[in-house]
């Protein structure tokens, strides 16, 4: 089914169909208003490019490196949590498609699968993103294990004080869906109900998911506490210091929006940024993240790696963010959308039209790798 899809609209309305709408929009949805949401995506049409024509392009190199990590195509699938309520062990299925395309999985802290699993499944490089959920004892315990299980890097995203307000989620009752108390979800129910195969995939699977990284004192936490739980967890700039410590390998700052906060994260010692405003799931109404990015670029790029998520569906907003400065791209809806479509052959659908769209994009630049684009190849008016 996923095979044919032309585009990742095209995975997106494929996933609208398998998934209720409750799981829907909460991939799908951003914060308040969704303003910026929406600019993510816009924004690339407010960079154009200027080709080089007559231009024999033979073969386009994709390949880069991030932190010393080879990939075959500068694209990477971010953290996404809860990614078990899209398909069966999803955060499994996602990192093995990553492991056989060799690029990167970044496995959230809020994931529905265990965090050794995960890297079992990949035959690459996974990062672990960290949330100080439960404590810095039980983000400690965590960090642990991820390095025990041989996760290559930790991304710390700070963009995150509080949950945003997903408004489509407070109207479809994802907090009652999640607390597992029958009379409250009672209103909610019937759009489970319109959905009976991915519902029965969903109770093969276990039924409703927690939190197998966040081990509390009586368990794993369960998915009812997440907002509170978050909202108890800040992460501050003086945390990166035990953080660090605790960890001992790389670490990549995510949710950085400007030069100041991007020379924090060098001062912090990150190896890398992610300029990232969290999909618009977070505060809205900031800039897009292609408007950022040059800011960052400008500040630290010659320091530290400066990666980009944000609105990302073509091949040509992978092509115009590179040109910007960013060494490689993190993807999250649009594999989101693939996997919630039809598992690991959405997720690889979602990769190959990516990567098809790169070599195109290139080979009509006149560009011959991804190595070599650089602003000689847009023209921004951001
Ligand atoms: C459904 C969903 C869940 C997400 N969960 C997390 C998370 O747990 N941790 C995190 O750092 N970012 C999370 N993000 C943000 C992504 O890592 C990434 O920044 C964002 O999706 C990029 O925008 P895009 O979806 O337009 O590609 C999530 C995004 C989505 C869509």
């Amino acid at each position: 089914m996923t095979a044919a899809a032309v585009t990742v609209d095209d995975l997106r309305r494929r996933a609208r169909r398998r998934l209720p709408r409750v799981v829907f929009d909460y991939i799908d949805g951003g914060a308040d208003a969704e303003w910026t949401l929406r600019e993510n995506c816009r924004v690339f049409d407010d960079v154009t490019f200027r080709p080089r024509s007559a231009v024999a392009v033979p073969s386009c190199d994709l390949r880069t490196t991030v932190l010393g990590t080879p990939l075959a195509l500068p694209v990477i699938l971010a953290p996404v949590g809860s990614s078990r309520l899209f398909w069966p062990r999803g955060e499994a299925v996602a990192a093995r498609v990553a492991g056989a395309t060799d690029t990167i999985y970044v496995l959230s802290t809020l994931s529905g699968t265990r965090l050794e699993e995960v890297q079992a499944a990949s035959t690459g490089p996974c990062w672990y993103q960290v949330y100080l959920i439960g404590g810095h004892d039980v983000a400690r315990a965590a960090i642990a294990r991820a390095r025990a299980a041989g996760f290559a890097a930790l991304v710390v995203t700070i963009d995150t004080a509080v949950a945003g307000m997903r408004e489509r989620d407070v109207r479809n009752g994802a907090a009652a869906l999640a607390g597992g108390r029958l009379r409250p979800m009672l209103p909610y129910l019937p759009q489970l109900l319109a959905r009976p195969r991915w519902l029965l995939d969903v109770l093969r699977d276990g039924g409703l998911m927690r939190f197998p990284n966040v081990e509390l004192a009586g368990g794993p936490m369960a998915y009812a506490d997440v907002g509170a739980a978050l909202a108890a967890s800040v992460v501050c700039w003086s945390d990166l210091a035990w953080i660090r410590d605790a960890w001992g390998g790389p670490i990549v700052v995510k949710g950085v929006l400007t030069a100041e906060d991007a020379r924090h994260a060098v001062d912090a010692g990150a190896a890398a940024v992610v300029v990232s405003n969290h999909g618009g799931r977070q505060l809205d109404g900031v800039a897009p993240t292609l408007r950022a990015l040059p800011e960052v670029v400008a500040a630290v790029g010659d320091r530290i790696e400066v990666l980009f998520d944000g609105g990302i569906r073509r091949g040509s907003d992978v092509v115009k963010a590179l040109a910007l400065g960013a060494r490689a791209v993190l993807i999250g809806r649009a594999y989101a959308y693939g996997l919630g479509a039809g598992g690991a052959a959405g997720v690889r659908r979602a990769l190959e039209i990516l990567r098809a769209d790169l070599v195109r994009t290139l080979s009509l630049l006149g560009c011959p790798s991804v190595a070599a684009l650089d602003r000689s190849y847009v023209d921004a008016r951001l």
